[in-house]
Order: structure tokens, then C-alpha cells, then sequence
């Protein structure tokens, strides 16, 4: 299901990412001086991550796992003079590469995870003893504005599931056994140029229909309409309408 709405979304997604360049750029900023020999990133999508890492270690090998086999096909096409990139389809919540790495890195992909707490103790397993993990997630917060018109314009199309907060992020990864070593909890407001803009641009980055904005069935037109009507009304800004997104990022170790 993710892989099937991030597979369409792969075309278009970064023109509207600019959270998710920031909490990528936020997931390298966070990292220690180091001297990988190999990373394992999860769900690199279009790139945005990948991209950052090519230039902060140049020629190291990278083995990038997404569940969208569109988004590999897509990322590996555009990054064909990256040799040392794997691009690899799979599970980044079970994924095992027969080897442990020194360094893993996420950014804006596992807040999907179906089971957060199963995914952070595989994340676990494949990293090396003594190894870092920098994690980058969108958190519950993320989106606000739109969940709760969303509820008032169809309460029966509610969606059962919703991101994680920061507090069950936290405990996940310590139950699972790593130890935080930095960690950045922060809210931004974006503002985009209208409420039909701002539905189009969350729709470009893969997430409508799904866990972040939307939920199990789709809004019918006049229920979108009453939404983009409601949107501007209730969240106008100077320069156009406001999104909050609620952010964290989390430098990890094993011991
Ligand atoms: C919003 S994009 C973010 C991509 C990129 N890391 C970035 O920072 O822009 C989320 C990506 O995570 C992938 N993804 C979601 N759940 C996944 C899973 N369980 N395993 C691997 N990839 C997953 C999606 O297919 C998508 O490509």
C-alpha cells in the first residue's frame, strides 16, 4: 500500500518537500565526525538524504533500501554516476543484509512503520557494536490543522491510525536497546500560497490516502471542496495558509 502511493507520488514529490529536506539535512548535521566503510540508509525515496550523504562521504558504499520499487527505479536512474549507491526494494522494518553497518541513517520514512517498536529492534540488530544510527521522523503534530478539519468535515472517514508522538518514538528506540545520544524535538509552521496549494503539495509528496493527512477512504468532492474552503478560512496566514510539521531527530548508538 505505502509503496504503491509513494511509487506515484515518486515523479513530483521533491518540488513540495522542503520539511523533509530540512529534517534530512537535520539527520547529517546531527552525525559525529566518522569514517564509515559502508551506511545502510532506509527508505531513501527520491533521494533527498542520499544526496546529502554522497557529498558528506564521498565513495562510500551506500546501500539504500526503499519499499517502493518505483522510487528505487527512480532514484537509481537519477543517480547513475553514484556507483557506490545499492538501490535496493525491501522492508526497511524486517530488512537484514546478512552484514552489520557502522553507520544506518532514516530520514521521514519510518514514522510508516507498522510496527515502530518490531522496526527499531531489526534497525538494532543490523547495526555494528559500538555503530550510529541518525533518525529523522515526522511525529503525530505533523499535519494538525488538516486532521482535525478533516474530522469535522467527514467524522466517518476518520482515520484509525495516526504518527508516532515523540515520547512512544523515544521509548521504542530505547527499548530496543540504543542509547540516545543527542536528540531535536521541534514544530514549524510552513506556509504555502493557498489552501488548494498546500492539499496539492501534500498530495505530491506521497502522503494523502495515507497515515499522515488522509485516512482509510477517500473525501468525495464536495467534501474536498468544504475542506479547501474551511482550510482558508481557519488557517490563513500573511502570505497564504500555515501546516504545522512536528519533527524529531535522534543520534543513536550501541553499545
Ligand atoms: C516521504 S519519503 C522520504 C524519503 C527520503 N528519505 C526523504 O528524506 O525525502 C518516504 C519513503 O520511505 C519509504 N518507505 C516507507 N515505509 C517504508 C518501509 N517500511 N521500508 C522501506 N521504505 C519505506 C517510501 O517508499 C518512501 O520512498
Amino acid at each position: 500500500m505505502i509503496g504503491h502511493r509513494f511509487s506515484a507520488a515518486a515523479d513530483t514529490y521533491e518540488r513540495h518537500a522542503r520539511p523533509q529536506l530540512a529534517l534530512a539535512q537535520s539527520v547529517v548535521a546531527m552525525l559525529p565526525e566518522l569514517y564509515p566503510e559502508q551506511i545502510l540508509e532506509l527508505g531513501p525515496g527520491t533521494g533527498l538524504l542520499t544526496r546529502l550523504l554522497t557529498e558528506r562521504f564521498p565513495d562510500v558504499l551506500i546501500d539504500a533500501v526503499d519499499v517502493s520499487e518505483k522510487m528505487i527505479e527512480h532514484s537509481k536512474a537519477r543517480f547513475k554516476r553514484f556507483p557506490q549507491i545499492n538501490w535496493i526494494v525491501g522492508d526497511a522494518q524486517t530488512w537484514w543484509g546478512g552484514d552489520r553497518y557502522p553507520l544506518i541513517v532514516s530520514s521521514s520514512a519510518l514514522h510508516w512503520a507498522t510496527d515502530l517498536q518490531a522496526a527499531c529492534e531489526s534497525i538494532f540488530q543490523s547495526l555494528e557494536p559500538g555503530g550510529t544510527f541518525s533518525l529523522g521522523m515526522m511525529l503525530e503534530g505533523t499535519l494538525k490543522e488538516l486532521h482535525e478539519l478533516r474530522r469535522d468535515v467527514a467524522p466517518e472517514k476518520t482515520p484509525q491510525i495516526s504518527l508516532p508522538t515523540y515520547e512512544k518514538t523515544k521509548a521504542c528506540l530505547q527499548n530496543a536497546g540504543f542509547k540516545i545520544e543527542r536528540r531535536l524535538h521541534a514544530e514549524e509552521e510552513i506556509i504555502y500560497d493557498d489552501a488548494k496549494a498546500f492539499l496539492k503539495a501534500i498530495h505530491e509528496q506521497g502522503v494523502t490516502g495515507g497515515k499522515v493527512s488522509a485516512g482509510n477512504a477517500p473525501l468525495n468532492r464536495a467534501e474536498l471542496s468544504q475542506l479547501v474552503a474551511d482550510y482558508q478560512e481557519n488557517y490563513a496566514s500573511d502570505n497564504g495558509v500555515f501546516a504545522t510539521y512536528e519533527t524529531a531527530t535522534f543520534l543513536l548508538t550501541k553499545m
